[in-house]
């Protein structure tokens, strides 16, 4: 096993591909821990972390408020809305506030792209991203390459298709990182203005039609249309995107029998993904909510032994 010797994870573009074995080695172990009758272990015991929410979540918080206590850390919540950060206070004012209390760990999501690495550079504690506007998600790609390895029982040579809004999405972006050095082969698919053509230049093959885009695939990973990101109509309507390029009864026939079908939430059921297709039996989208418990638990505990 590679030695962790990082204080932040800010992205998935920044770790080798020993790192993020690791990382999916140490959350294998954990994963036990959660199988346990007593699912708590010290770990973490005596070390402060911080979960700053600058952005709605359900799954990453929540994920990572429960890794934290299982590993028995002491925790402080904060969310946007009842922070100073309404009152004009800077990021960098709030979050020096928060190290002053000698905090060990900050957890942090927030809709500005760049802004944890803008923190990990000023602050001693660590500095882990929750997800940074459409930039990354490394905990997320993290979680969605282990629940690969324990359902394909490996990464290299799988075929890997990711559609939707990839312009948008740090889901997409951390995924394509983390599986390109992971030796997949990623293939990207969704309307021609929401496929960025500049990932072929790391080897990511690009398809304008879901048919191509399908079959073949050991993985499909669906991806939400991100609205709130969009400052333009990037294609006709809901409708038009879930006709053309939504996995249900009909275009889950492309696939193989086999293939998983992956979604990191929030689903718009109906749009990217049909109901039916959600709660089927190529469905992993629950257990990879599961797998993000134990990834979480094995960056915090890996992160915190820099410290
Ligand atoms: N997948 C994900 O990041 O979900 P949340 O926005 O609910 O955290």
């Amino acid at each position: 096993m590679a030695k962790w010797t990082r204080k932040d994870l800010i992205s998935t573009y920044d770790l080798s591909a020993e790192e993020i074995t690791t990382i999916l080695d140490t959350a294998s172990e954990f994963k036990k821990v959660s199988e346990r009758r007593i699912k708590k272990v010290p770990a973490l015991r005596g070390k402060t972390v911080v979960n700053l929410f600058v952005e709605p979540s359900t799954r990453t918080r929540t994920s990572f408020e429960l890794a934290e206590q299982r590993l028995s850390a002491d925790i402080i919540n904060i969310s946007a809305t009842t922070s100073s950060l309404t009152k004009g206070e800077t990021l960098l004012d709030t979050a020096k506030n928060i190290e002053a209390l000698q905090v060990n760990l900050l957890v942090m999501r927030h809709s500005a792209a760049g802004s944890h690495y803008f923190l990990a550079k000023r602050l001693s504690c660590g500095v882990i991203n929750a997800g940074d506007g459409a930039h990354c998600h490394p905990t997320q790609a993290l979680l969605d390459t282990f629940t690969i390895r324990e359902k394909k029982g490996r990464i290299e040579g799988l075929n890997v298709s990711i559609i939707g809004d990839i312009l948008h999405s740090r889901v997409a972006r951390s995924n394509i990182w983390a599986l390109i050095k992971l030796g997949a082969n990623v293939t990207i698919g969704g309307p021609a203005t929401l496929v960025p053509r500049e990932f072929e230049k790391i080897g990511v093959r690009v398809c304008d039609n879901l048919k191509d885009t399908l079959e073949g695939a050991d993985v499909v990973n669906l991806l939400r249309i991100q609205h709130e990101r969009q400052r333009a109509s990037f294609f006709p309507s809901i409708g038009e995107y879930a006709a053309i390029f939504g996995l249900n009864k009909e275009t889950i026939k492309y696939l193989k029998p086999d293939a998983l079908v992956m979604h990191p939430g929030p689903i718009n059921r109906g749009v990217e993904l049909d109901s039916s297709i959600a709660d089927g039996p190529q469905s992993v989208i629950l257990e990879q909510v599961t797998n993000g418990l134990a990834v979480r638990m094995a960056v915090l505990y890996l992160i915190a032994g820099c410290l």
